[in-house]
């Protein structure tokens, strides 16, 4: 399933509006019954309203009913690992389990590295911190 995922992110990279970094990346969410929804980055002249691969997945995926995620593999640019920006964290915080959602990191469909979010954003704010 792990090389499954990592090929529908480079796939879902193929699709990515880059024309101001020219650093394309494609992220591919696995949710707990085994559906995938992929995403690539999307870019603005304006700059900020730049939204992430793994926004674009999680959004595509949140806006369809989607809650339950186990992990989520990412591939950017050319040959390099590419690691979730701070934001795709704390948006991963909102919907994912802390302990056990996995994040690859793919330079090729072989060659990959995999992380739990706690290790990525420790310290992460979520919603149980509104409560005290
Ligand atoms: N980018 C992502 O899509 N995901 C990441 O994990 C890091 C950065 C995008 C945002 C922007 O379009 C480009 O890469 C350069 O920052």
């Amino acid at each position: 399933m792990v090389i499954e995922l990592i090929k529908n992110a480079f796939e879902a990279k193929k699709a990515a509006y880059a024309p101001y970094s020219d650093f394309k990346v494609g992220a591919a969410l696995l949710t707990a019954v085994g559906r995938i929804y992929t995403g690539c980055n999307i870019e603005s002249a304006a700059y900020s309203p730049t939204n992430c691969a793994e926004r674009t997945a999680f959004f595509k995926a949140v806006s369809e009913g989607e809650r339950d995620f186990v992990a989520i593999a990412i591939t950017g640019g050319d040959g390099s690992f590419t690691y979730p920006c701070g934001v795709c964290r704390q948006v991963m915080m909102e919907f994912c389990d802390y302990d056990t959602f996995k994040i690859i990191v793919a330079r090729t469909p072989e060659e990959y590295t995999v992380c739990t979010l706690k290790e990525l954003l420790p310290h992460g704010f979520g919603a149980d911190d509104l409560k005290r």
